[in-house]
């Protein structure tokens, strides 16, 4: 593939001048020619208990993950132990509503009980205890859910920023190569599930190049890897459209398939500086980091709505091989931005306000998509 940075600044460009098209149709429909769109749920929101969310969730999109429900800790809590109640409403409200859903997740570092990785004097278990405890729980989740979940993220965030292996517990017991295990006894339990290698900041250089270099070393040992799923985690001013097109790409090449998993944009200040020992100044500092708590500002909406605009505009750029877009969340009041880094800020990051109305940020995707409606396939964009 050889896409230039300039095609991407036009195409960034055209999107966030996009002019008004009719933004009638939903996000599903806007996009149905070009990718799957979707959503991580809660359980209050496939348990169907608030009725108005279903409407949005149900017109909006077509695809679904479990936010929560299917990790190790709700899942598999102690030894011998699973609770699946949640996760079948999960696949039983997905089904209901012909969805594509995604698992998540298999084999992650974190929210996986400590018991996992310890015997029952509670010593460290040694590598074969802990691949066949491996095995048996890829093996219980993914065949209950056989020909029911149609993908799963089957490892999560195995790498450091610097594109090293984290030092997790998998790691320091198995070896290198829990993750190849891992995807295969994904296959071994449902041979025609989607399998991806899921991740967070991969539109840093160090990071992606990391990435790159353990999903060649999967390919060349022929795990069963269908795509990449980037997080897309990102703040008004991070990643840049082209460090996205530029990650893209680069799984791309590979002849992976790419999906955005987990899209939210923070609109709030980072934490860059230390909380100060001071009150006073610990108010004030607390104040500067949660600045919008009664509403955002116009002109932060026009921002939001300008940022969403140029990644759709990259998503749809290599909509040949993006298969799908999910938002990591539903509505503003369901993110777990509002509790992260910091508790109990009031954070805006998705197209749906707090009342489950759509904000400037869902009017300007839905142009971004209009807009390119109209343009044939490798149409030369004019940049307006
Ligand atoms: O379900 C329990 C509840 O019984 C208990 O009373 C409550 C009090 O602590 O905790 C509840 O579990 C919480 C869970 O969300 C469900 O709400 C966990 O404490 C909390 O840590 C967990 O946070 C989730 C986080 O992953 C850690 O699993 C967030 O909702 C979820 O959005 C976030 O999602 C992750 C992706 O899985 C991987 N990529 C990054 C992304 C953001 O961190």
């Amino acid at each position: 593939m050889n896409r230039t940075s300039a095609c991407t600044a036009a195409l960034v460009l055209l999107a966030v001048s996009a002019a008004s098209a009719d933004p009638g149709s939903t996000l599903r429909e806007a996009f149905q020619d070009h990718f799957l769109i979707g959503a991580a749920l809660n359980a209050s929101q496939f348990a169907e208990t608030a009725p108005a969310r279903q409407d949005l969730i149900t017109s909006q999109f077509n695809t679904l993950t479990a936010e929560n429900v299917m990790k190790w800790q709700p899942i598999h809590p102690r030894p011998g132990q699973y609770h699946f109640a949640a996760a079948d409403r999960f696949v039983a409200y997905g089904e209901r509503h012909d969805m594509f859903l995604v698992g998540h997740t298999l084999v992650w570092h974190s929210q996986t009980p400590s018991w996992v990785f310890q015997d029952d004097s509670g010593n460290p278990l040694d590598r074969a205890a802990l691949l066949e405890r491996m095995r048996e729980h890829i093996h219980t989740v993914v065949g209950r859910y056989r020909g029911r979940v149609h993908g799963w993220d089957v490892v999560n965030e195995a790498l450091n920023e610097d594109g090293s292996l984290r030092d997790s517990p998998w790691r320091r017991i198995i070896g290198d190569d829990y993750l190849e295990h891992a995807f295969r006894f994904a296959h071994e339990a449902d041979p025609d599930a989607e399998l991806y290698y899921n991740d967070y900041g991969l539109e840093s250089e160090a990071k992606r190049r990391g990435a790159r270099a353990l999903l060649q070393r999967l390919q060349a040992a022929e795990v069963p890897l269908t795509g990449v799923g980037i997080q897309g985690h990102g703040s008004l001013d991070w990643p840049s459209p082209q460090a996205v097109a530029d990650t893209i790409e680069t799984f791309a090449d590979l002849g992976l398939r790419v999906m955005i998993t987990e899209l939210d944009i923070c609109v709030l200040p980072s934490r860059s500086r230390r909380v100060s020992a001071d009150i006073a100044q610990r108010q004030q500092a607390g104040d500067r980091l949660n600045p919008y708590p009664d509403g955002l500002p116009d002109a932060v909406q026009r921002r939001l709505a300008r940022r969403y605009a140029e990644l759709f505009a990259v998503y749809l750029q290599y909509r040949d091989v993006v298969d799908r877009v999910t938002f990591w969340g539903v509505t503003d009041g369901d993110s777990w931005l509002n509790n992260f880094p910091i508790r109990g800020r009031t954070n805006y990051p998705l197209l749906f306000d707090r009342a489950g109305q759509p904000k400037p940020a869902y009017q300007a995707v839905l142009e971004t998509a209009a807009r390119f409606a109209n343009v044939e396939e490798d149409t030369p964009l004019s940049v307006p």
